[in-house]
């Protein structure tokens, strides 16, 4: 059985601990998936953070700088958990030295340099894959399914959104996230892109939008070491950083299909922790999606007897073969660590059988060309096209 030899990059942060384990989770679930593998290099620039790594996973050499994994020869797979601003470069890198590349989104920080590891990926026959991976929970295989069957008719409307609180309360330190210098598209190139892999996975190609990106919070206070949701008890006598990309947007968007999109996404909702939502319109029926209900859809279908009309709730089950793997009855919950784990499982899948699986770098590219028109949209203040 081949076994694909994976780095991981940014090791010790929430997506390097994620990934990490699915790589050795997988097997577990999926069985004989061709291939099997293992992470022998694990790459942390915090020498503090990195200290815990040698438990993560036994037997991995723990290295400092990403340009060390990417030279060593005996590495199949590059992962890339690092902040935004690095995943152009480093793919780059890892791509020209012959590595397959798995890289979290946003793929890059333009179309032009998502466009550009594309191609240089397919003029080497590597795989690729961006880390998109609630579209992978199989709760929306079977939208995917249900819309690829007709069964809602023609879509007309796409309506989502993503809002989240981490920075809800001005008092939230400062993160990467919020410096334009590291994550030069903020929320729409974060959370925006997840929203954008649901309209690409079930609706399809955006031609057209306009955006209206706001920054809410102008200035937060530095607190070493602070991450997500802590407390922060500030002493008066912090650094405040200026905050220089933007905390959230509203959309309006075309489908090259006619159908329209009414998109919101932000990272200063306060009181929602996590909501991730959509509900898509077509002239036969309709499909409506809460993270709140992880594994539950509802579908309405003019088809159904007048009187009777409504929306059905399905649990997504043990039919699917991806839910099979986890659990033997619906309704138990497959959460995000599951769909990492489905990813990964297709990471490898690819990589072994030489088959590049969605979402591919051409994904990320098309993800990519959102972004850039939100952030040209936004600062021009009128609709922008999409080649
Ligand atoms: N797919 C998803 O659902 C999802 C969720 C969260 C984050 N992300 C993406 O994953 C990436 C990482 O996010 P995160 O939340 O894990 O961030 P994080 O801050 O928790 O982790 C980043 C890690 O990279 C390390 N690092 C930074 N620069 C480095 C360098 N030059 N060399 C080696 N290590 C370095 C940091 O010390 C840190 O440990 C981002 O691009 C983010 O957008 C994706």
């Amino acid at each position: 059985m081949t076994e694909v030899k994976v780095a991981v990059l940014g090791a010790s942060g929430w997506m390097g601990k994620v990934h990490t384990m699915a790589y050795q989770t997988f097997p577990h679930f999926f069985g004989d998936s061709g291939g099997t593998a293992r992470v022998v290099a694990l790459v942390e620039a915090n020498a503090d953070a990195a200290k815990s790594l040698a438990f993560r996973a036994p037997g991995a050499k723990i290295l400092s700088t990403w340009q060390e994994a990417v030279a060593l020869p005996d590495i199949d797979l590059i992962d890339i958990c690092l902040p935004d601003n690095l995943h152009y470069e480093v793919a780059k890198a890892a791509l020209l030295a012959g590595k397959h590349v798995y890289c979290e989104k946003p793929l890059a920080d333009t179309a032009a340099q998502a466009r550009e590891l594309a191609d240089i990926a397919s003029a080497k026959g590597l795989i690729t894959r961006v880390g998109h991976a609630f579209p992978r929970n199989p709760v929306h295989d079977l939208a995917k399914e249900i819309i690829d069957a007709g069964e809602i008719g023609d879509i007309k409307l796409f309506k989502a959104c993503q809002h989240v609180d981490m920075y809800g309360d001005p008092l939230a330190p400062y993160m990467w996230r919020a410096n334009g210098d590291l994550a030069p598209t903020g929320i729409i190139g974060d959370t925006g892109s997840h929203v954008f892999s649901f309209m690409e996975f079930l609706v399809g190609r955006v031609s057209s939008l306009i955006a209206d990106n706001f920054i809410v919070t102008e200035k937060r206070p530095v607190v070493d070491g602070a991450g997500f949701g802590e407390d922060t008890v500030l002493n008066g006598d912090e650094e405040w950083a200026d905050v220089t990309n933007p905390d959230g947007s509203n959309i309006l968007c075309r489908f090259a299909n006619g159908a329209r999109g009414l998109v919101d996404f932000s990272r200063v909702a306060t009181g929602r922790k996590f909501m991730q939502t959509y509900e898509i319109y077509g002239t036969k029926g309709s499909l409506a999606y809460t993270y709140d209900e992880v594994n539950r859809l509802r579908f309405y279908s003019n088809d159904d007897k007048i009187g009777r009309r409504g929306y059905r709730e399905i649990d997504v089950g043990p039919e699917h073969e991806t839910y099979r793997a986890f659990l033997p009855l619906p309704n138990f919950a497959l959460g995000y660590n599951e769909s990492k784990i489905i990813e990964v499982a297709e990471v490898v899948r690819s990589i072994v059988s030489n088959k590049p699986m969605w979402p591919t770098f051409e994904t990320g590219h098309h993800i990519c060309q959102i972004v850039d028109a939100c952030m040209a949209s936004s600062a021009q203040q009128r609709w922008v096209d999409i080649a």
